[in-house]
C-alpha cells in the first residue's frame, strides 16, 4: 500500500519514517514534507492548509491512507474532504478536532459527561471575566477559546495581570480565537499526556510521554511548542493509566459520538496528575509534537495496521486490541535544536552540519523539522524548531545519554536546546 502524509514538522517526519518500516508500505509520499521526509520517499509542494490543492493531490496519488499530522487542516475540514472523496484518512472530522480548536467545546463536553478538569467558564466580555474572576483565587488561568499555535494560554500570577490579560485578549490578542476566552482554576501537579488511537469506540493508548513546553533549562522562559519529550512517563502506572482510560477515555469517545462528533485518529490528552486525581489539562486532535518522534521512536512494531483500522472503523473490540503493536516499546527521548530567538523572532538561513555523524551513533535519529537544503546543497534553518535529535535505549538512562551525544555532534553555532530535557526522571 501506499501512503500520503500531510504536514512538514518534525512530527510527520517521525510517522513518514516509522511508517515506512512497515512491511505492507511501497511507498510513503508526503506533502509539503522536508528534507528529511524527502529521504523516505516523495514530497508534493503542498502546503498542509491548501485544502483544495490536497484534495486534488489525492486524486492523483490515489494513496491507500492519509495521515493528516497537524491541527489546523483537520479544524477546517480537511478530513471530512477526503474521506467524502473516497480515502481512508487518519485524522478526526471538523466537528471532532473542535475538541481542539475550542476550548470552550472542549470545557462543555467535559462538564457534560463528567470528566474530570478545572472549574471554568466561557466568556466574551470583560464584564463577565471579572465575575468569574471574583470566585477564583491567583494564579489565574486564561486561555483562547479558538486555535493560536499553543501560545494562547495565560497563567497571570496577580487578579490585575489577568485583568489586563483578559483585557488584551478580548481586544484582539489572538484574532477570533480570543474573542471568547475560558478561564480556569490552576491546577497543581505534574504533566502526562495520553495518546489513544482510536475509530472513535474501540481504542488503543500508547505508552503516556512528557513534554518540556518552556524555552529554557529549569522550565524558564516563554512557552514554546515543546524543547523535548520522552516516554515512557514513569508518573503514568499502570493503574493511573487504567483510571484514565476509565475516567477520561471512555467518556471522552463517548461523548463526542453522542455530539455527532466520532472521533477517528490520535485523541491527545494532557492531563494534570493532582492530589485529588488525574484531570484533563486539554485536547488535541492530533499527535504531540515532539510527543510522537519518541513515540514513534520507542514502539518496536508495525503500527500502520493500527492506523488503517482507526481510519477504516468496523473492527470489533477484540480485533482491534489484537492490533497492538507487537514488541513493545523501548524508552525513547527526544531533544529538540531550536534557532537562537525561538519563540520569538530569529534568523533564517544558518547552516548546519553534522547530521549524519549523529545518526550514526547507536539508536539515534534526527528528525527535520524547520530545515530547508541551500541552492548550493547545504543544509540550512528555516524554522523555530529545527531538528529532533531522538534516542532510543534499553533503559532511559542511556536514551538521553544517547540524545545528548547526538545533539554533540551536531555543529550549528545558531542553534540552542534545552541540557535538561527529562530532569524529572534523569540520574
Ligand atoms: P493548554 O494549551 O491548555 O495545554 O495549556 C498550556 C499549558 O498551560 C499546559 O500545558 C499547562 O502547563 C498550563 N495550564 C493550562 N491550564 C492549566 C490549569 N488549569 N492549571 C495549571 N496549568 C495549566
Ligand atoms: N508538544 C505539545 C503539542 O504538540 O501540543
Amino acid at each position: 500500500m501506499n501512503i500520503l502524509v500531510i504536514g512538514s514538522g518534525g512530527r510527520e517526519h517521525a510517522l513518514a519514517w516509522k511508517i515506512n518500516q512497515s512491511p505492507l508500505v511501497d511507498e510513503v509520499w508526503s506533502a509539503p514534507g522536508n528534507p528529511g521526509m524527502h529521504n523516505v520517499g516523495p514530497c508534493f509542494d503542498v502546503k498542509a492548509t491548501d485544502l483544495d490543492g490536497l484534495e486534488k493531490l489525492a486524486k492523483q496519488l490515489d494513496p491507500d491512507l492519509i495521515i493528516v499530522g497537524p491541527e489546523q487542516p483537520l479544524a477546517d475540514g480537511l478530513a471530512d474532504r477526503l474521506r467524502g472523496a473516497g480515502y481512508d484518512v487518519f485524522g478526526p472530522s471538523a466537528a471532532a478536532a473542535q475538541i481542539e480548536a475550542s476550548k470552550g467545546f472542549s470545557k462543555d463536553l467535559m462538564a457534560k459527561y463528567d470528566i474530570p478538569t478545572a472549574r471554568y467558564q466561557r466568556v466574551k466580555t470583560v464584564e463577565a471575566a471579572s465575575a468569574f474572576l471574583d470566585t477564583l483565587e491567583a494564579p489565574y488561568v486564561l486561555k483562547a477559546d479558538g486555535l493560536a499555535a499553543g501560545k494562547g494560554v495565560v497563567i497571570a500570577e496577580s487578579r490585575a495581570d489577568a485583568d489586563d490579560a483578559v483585557k488584551t485578549m478580548l481586544d484582539g490578542q489572538f484574532g477570533d480565537a480570543s474573542a471568547e476566552l475560558v478561564i480556569e482554576e490552576f491546577m497543581q501537579g505534574e504533566e502526562a499526556s495520553v495518546f489513544a488511537i482510536t475509530d472513535g469506540e474501540n481504542f488503543l493508548c500508547l505508552p503516556a510521554a512528557q513534554d518540556h513546553k518552556r524555552a529554557f533549562d529549569g522550565d524558564k522562559g516563554p512557552n514554546t511548542g515543546g524543547m523535548g519529550a520522552y516516554a515512557p512517563a514513569p508518573i503514568m502506572t499502570d493503574a493511573l493509566m487504567a483510571d484514565v482510560k476509565e475516567r477520561v477515555v471512555v467518556p471522552s469517545l463517548k461523548g463526542l459520538a453522542a455530539e455527532d462528533a466520532k472521533f477517528q485518529g490520535v485523541l491527545y490528552i494532557g492531563l494534570m496528575i493532582t492530589e485529588e486525581g488525574p484531570k484533563v489539562v486539554e485536547y488535541n486532535c492530533r499527535f504531540g509534537d515532539p510527543e510522537c518522534q519518541v513515540l514513534m521512536m520507542g514502539l518496536q512494531g508495525d503500527i500502520v495496521p493500527l492506523l488503517l483500522a482507526s481510519s477504516t472503523g468496523g473492527y470489533s473490540a477484540r480485533d482491534f486490541a489484537a492490533l497492538a503493536p507487537a514488541g513493545g516499546f523501548d524508552p525513547a527521548v527526544t531533544v529538540v535544536m531550536a534557532t537562537k530567538g525561538y519563540p520569538e523572532a530569529y534568523e533564517k538561513g544558518s547552516e548546519i552540519q553534522g547530521v549524519e555523524t549523529a545518526e550514526q551513533l547507536e539508536g539515534v535519529k534526527v528528525f527535520h523539522a524547520g530545515t530547508d537544503v541551500s541552492p548550493d546543497g547545504a543544509l540550512i534553518a528555516v524554522g523555530g524548531r529545527v531538528l529532533n535529535v531522538t534516542a532510543t535505549a534499553p533503559t532511559i538512562d542511556e536514551a538521553f545519554q544517547r540524545a545528548y551525544s547526538g545533539v554533540n555532534a551536531i555543529d550549528w553555532p545558531e542553534g540552542f536546546y534545552r541540557s535538561d530535557i527529562g530532569w524529572r526522571v534523569r540520574r
